[in-house]
């Protein structure tokens, strides 16, 4: 399918443009599905798209860099940033609508003082490692749920933490739309497909495998219990010199914290590294029987 989506940067050309789907849709009111994005989309962005495609009426991708999930010295200004190759990419999924407003229209008056506070869990983890990112992160989410008044949002399952924090907003706050969550897409090698993955060098691409082999074989030992599973993981990733872990963990899906060593049940472990200057992360489900 090759339809190329309209790129809209105003909310009020976006609500308007909105509106008159939902006028054409008269039988009823319909699906709009919101794919939150930061654009430098791969095949990852179109695999949640795709999802998207099938759940509605209306597709709408957000681009857009947002400042306030990025903290002092991290890569918001050499973060790629590549709208008109996006745009292609998303008219072969059939986007309708493609929102990509610049910081000066979703913050008119610089960064917002209002924040959405992701509580204890958004701490830890990646907000441990990136303070005030979550706050960021959960605001925008909370401002385009309020500009596109979306039935459901998608997100994808690489970003873990964001979708427990996603979950738990949508939950705490009464927001109307329902999320639809996407598995991770990875490469041939395991690698999961991020945006940053186009920072990596050929070495450290290659080194980068560690984390998902990690993953990889945590999972398949995990019958044995939490530590047989963290030390799988970690006889692979701590080999790999290029990898210089930050956090592996292994949390309960209920609550996003750590589980206890004796454990049982579904868990999900995290990793977090830096390959170089590059920031990776992965997850995978751990079956603790
Ligand atoms: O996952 C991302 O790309 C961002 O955190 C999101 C959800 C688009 C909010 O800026």
């Amino acid at each position: 399918m090759l339809t190329t989506p309209e790129v809209i940067d105003t909310i009020g050309g976006l609500r308007a443009r909105l509106a008159e789907a939902g006028e054409r849709h008269a039988g009823g009111s319909p699906c709009v599905v919101l794919v939150p994005t930061m654009g430098a989309l791969h095949a990852g962005h179109l695999a949640l798209v795709r999802r998207a495609r099938e759940l509605g009426d209306t597709v709408v991708v957000s681009i857009f860099v947002n400042p306030l999930q990025f903290g002092a010295g991290e890569d918001l200004a050499s973060y790629p940033r590549t709208l008109g190759a996006d745009v292609v990419a998303l008219a072969t999924v059939g986007v309708d609508v493609v929102f990509a407003p610049t910081s000066r229209i979703m913050y008119p008056h610089g960064p917002s003082s209002t924040r959405v506070t992701a509580g204890n869990v958004g701490t830890l983890y990646e907000g441990a490692a990136r303070p005030g990112h979550f706050d960021g992160m959960l605001t925008v989410v909370g401002k385009l749920i309020n500009i596109v008044d979306p039935d459901v949002i998608v997100f994808g399952q690489k970003d873990a933490q964001q979708v427990f924090l996603v979950e738990t907003m949508l939950a705490d706050l009464d927001f109307r739309p329902v999320i639809e969550v996407v598995p991770i897409v990875r490469e041939e090698g395991g690698l999961a497909l991020s945006s940053r993955n186009r920072n990596l060098v050929e070495e450290q691409h290659a080194a980068a495998g560690a984390l998902s082999a990690g993953l990889a074989a945590a999972a398949s030992v995990a019958g044995r219990g939490v530590a047989a599973a963290q030390q799988a993981a970690h006889a692979l990733i701590d080999a790999q010199p290029l990898v210089k872990l930050d956090y592996l963990v292994v949390v309960d899906p209920q609550t996003f914290l750590p589980v206890a060593t004796d454990h049982h049940g579904p868990a999900r472990m995290l990793v977090a590294a830096l390959v170089g200057s590059t920031r990776l992360i992965d997850n995978a489900a751990l079956d603790l029987n």
